[in-house]
């Protein structure tokens, strides 16, 4: 196996936002010393709050930063890199999305040549496959880059790539695959369709479908995303690697919105609404036999699963 973290210096970018939190409640389970750089764009001190402040050191601050980057990069052995302006907020405004997740890695990227941390773990998107020709999608599959954030976070992996080749710098992109779970606030407009069920359904509200809910999406518990995340970090066979991180199960939204109410015992059928522009994209489902092959990582929860331990989850403790 690779790297034990314990006692090891680790920068999280976004650690404040909905993954990266649940990544540091990981890894302070590990027995790291974390340090997060989060500007609080999407990210929220209540996702930290059962967090002991002692467990971690924050900093508020922007990736865009470079004399910072520079500076926390210089203090750490591992970087997590998931700070970014998310699908929503890319959408509306390309331009700060273009400075944060292109500039932001960059200087994590130039960061991290100069001061050799043992890896930078990128956390890029499925959406670098627009609409794939296949399914399901293989990680070296066509890249079809169909919104500014697709683009953004495609040009991330392609510098990552980039390092690696021309400079030796070890690092691992990870594409995630519609994340969810606890900690993803449903109150969030930037949320994904999971939490925005949970939330209505909470509260006997009618369930509203972008579409006609054909549209297919390969959901991944937030607990499997995260045990990929540092097994990727730590493997020593995985700097240079793309993985692509979600369950190989294709589910449709009609198909969530059921389970979801079933879950709660909804009577009311969803109602369907306008397809939004960032909804372009039919099918997705992701092949996940590298991420098998290599790090020996399995998704462990079932959708069905993963739905009800998100609603245990907001009814116990709330976004
Ligand atoms: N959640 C998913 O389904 C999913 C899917 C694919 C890829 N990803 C990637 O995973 C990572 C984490 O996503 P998430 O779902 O936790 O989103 P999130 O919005 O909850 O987290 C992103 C965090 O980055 C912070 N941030 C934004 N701009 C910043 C800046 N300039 N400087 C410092 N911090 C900044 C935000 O405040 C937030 O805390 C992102 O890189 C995202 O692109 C997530």
């Amino acid at each position: 196996m690779g790297h034990d973290l314990k006692g090891q210096r680790v920068l999280v970018t976004g650690g404040a936002g909905f993954v990266g939190s649940n990544l540091v409640r990981r890894l302070v389970a590990e027995g790291a010393e974390i340090t997060i750089l989060d500007d609080f764009f999407t990210g929220r001190m209540e996702n930290l709050r059962d967090i002991d402040t002692a467990d971690y050191r924050l900093v508020r601050g922007s990736v865009t930063d470079s004399g910072l980057v520079r500076q926390l990069v210089s203090q750490v052995e591992w970087v997590f890199h998931l700070a970014a302006r998310n699908i929503i907020a890319s959408t509306r405004n390309p331009y700060e999305d273009f400075q944060t997740n292109i500039g932001g890695t960059l200087n994590i990227l130039l960061a991290a040549r100069d001061f050799h941390p043992q890896r930078v773990l990128y956390t890029s998107s499925v959406s670098v496959y627009g609409n794939p020709r296949y399914l399901p999608i293989n990680e070296d599959d066509c890249i079809s880059l169909l919104t500014p954030y697709a683009v953004s976070k495609f040009s991330g992996e392609g510098y990552c790539q980039a390092f690696y080749e021309s400079y030796g710098l070890p690092v691992v992109v990870v594409r995630y695959s519609n994340v969810y779970g606890p900690w993803q606030d449903p109150q969030n407009p930037y949320c994904g369709v999971v939490a925005k069920f949970m939330g209505k359904a909470q509260k006997g509200l009618l369930l509203e479908i972008h579409g006609d809910g054909e549209q297919t999406r390969d959901f991944t518990f937030m607990e499997d995303a995260v045990e990929a995340t540092i097994l990727a970090a730590v493997s020593p066979k995985s700097a240079g690697e793309v993985f692509n991180i979600g369950t190989g199960v294709e589910a449709n939204v009609n198909t969530l919105a059921r389970l979801v109410s079933d879950l709660y015992g909804l009577e009311l059928k969803p109602v369907y609404i306008d397809r939004r522009d960032i909804d372009n994209i039919r099918r997705r489902v992701v092949n996940i036999e590298k991420v098998r092959r290599i790090l020996r990582w399995v998704p462990r929860v079932t959708l069905a699963e993963g739905l009800l331990r998100t609603k245990q989850w907001l009814q116990a403790v709330g976004p």
